[in-house]
């Protein structure tokens, strides 16, 4: 059997914690250790939020930020904010209900108006559910090199889902989503190109992430990108409010757009004008889509990371599954990946430092994908012995 590397509860600060009561981390096999702990502590008790919620949409953001008890380096203090805590289950539903009522304050959506939007997954997820709960009907394109579940879930909440060639990109779904917004006089989410991306993050993942250290070291913030609003967002506040935060920024290794210092080349509306030339097809799904988003641009222009990390696909699959099964964590593939630069980043961190690393999703939206690759769905060997053992 698996025998798990435990670390004994480390000097570290105590986490603000909204529960009444704290446990330490204990080693499963220390169980009288354990029991003695719940003796002393009693059962754990929750308070409620003391609020109802008028909606769904309502219970959006707030996320936690989570200490890494195991696999985090003994010199630092890691931890992660867990995206997966929003009702959609990921960090798109903050720019989705910004889009929607971003558009809504300014008239651009009607009442009952279709909205279509080029997604590889979340964004979809995320506006499916704020469609479903304001009554917009939507339609999404999406290439369909991209995981079977994502296209079900969109159409759980009532979406359509329209296919494009993998071979066509990123590319190809945005012109597909154009052609079908013009014809039909829909409404455009564009969330590569709109104010409203990294404004809900400016206004909600950064003032959560303030509150949460509010008065604490963070020494450094890393994050990947897709659109890059969190990164643009979460800069524009932390390089004014917390300066000495540095910004690292990750990046799929086989496609390191940035970092290839190539620009990218815009039309009018700053929609991209052709494929990057760094860009290179990765499993890191909802990181960096074949071309620099406007919305990043922002970031690249305003000098808003101090890092640029490469992070190879294999290594985001192999943090998510030690995320998983050492730390409880359930992530999908591109939290893995930044938690491998938040490790990787920690390596070089002058000891004492506190380190937050954002995980955009959960992993339940990979079942097909390489994630679960080897998780078996018979019984092991192993569980065979179990099961013939009594
Ligand atoms: C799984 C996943 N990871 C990371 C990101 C990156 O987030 P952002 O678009 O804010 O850069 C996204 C967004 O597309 C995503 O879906």
């Amino acid at each position: 059997m698996e025998v798990l590397e435990h670390r004994a509860e480390r000097d570290v600060p105590p986490a603000r914690c909204t529960r009444r009561l704290r446990f330490v981390m204990l080693d499963p096999r220390q169980t009288r250790e354990q029991e003695s702990q719940m003796a002393e502590h009693g059962t754990r008790q929750t308070e409620g939020r003391g609020q109802r919620y008028d909606n769904v949409l309502d219970t959006i953001g707030d996320t936690p930020a989570i200490r890494i008890n195991r696999l985090a380096p003994e010199h630092v203090t890691l931890y992660v904010k867990a995206e997966a805590f929003n009702p959609g289950g990921s960090v798109k539903d903050r720019l989705a209900v910004n889009i929607i009522e971003a558009a809504e304050r300014a008239g651009t959506l009607r009442p009952g108006q279709t909205v279509v939007e080029a997604t590889s997954g979340n964004t979809g997820i995320g506006l499916a559910m704020v469609c479903a709960q304001k009554g917009y009907p939507l339609v999404i394109t999406m290439h369909d090199g991209f995981s079977v579940e994502r296209r079900r879930l969109m159409r759980m909440f009532g979406a359509k889902v329209v296919l494009t060639p993998k071979a066509e990109g990123a590319v190809g779904m945005l012109r597909k989503a154009e052609a079908l917004a013009k014809k039909n006089s829909w409404f455009l989410a564009h969330q590569f190109e709109t104010a409203a991306n990294a404004d809900i993050h400016e206004t909600t993942t950064a003032r959560e992430i303030l509150a949460d250290f509010d008065g604490e070291r963070l020494d450094y913030l890393v994050t990947g990108y897709g659109t890059g609003g969190t990164l643009t967002g979460l800069a524009r506040v932390l390089r004014k409010e917390r300066p000495g935060t540095k910004i690292v920024v990750a990046e799929p290794a086989n496609a390191q757009l940035l970092a290839s210092g190539e620009t990218q080349g815009r039309r009018e509306d700053g929609a991209p004008a052709h494929k990057h030339p760094a860009f290179e097809a990765h499993p890191i799904q909802g990181w960096t889509p074949d071309f620099i988003p406007f919305v990043l641009q922002e970031a690249v222009d305003s000098g808003f990371y101090d890092a640029l990390l490469p992070v190879p696909g294999a290594d985001g699959i192999a943090w998510a599954r030690k995320l998983a099964a050492q730390e409880g964590i359930f992530c999908g593939i591109s939290a893995g990946a930044t938690f491998a630069a938040a490790i990787k980043t920690a390596e070089t961190a002058e000891p004492g430092s506190v380190i937050l690393c954002i995980l955009p999703d959960t992993g339940e939206r990979y079942l097909s994908t390489p994630l679960f690759e080897g998780i078996a769905e018979e019984m092991t060997e192993e569980e065979m012995e179990i099961a013939a053992s009594v």
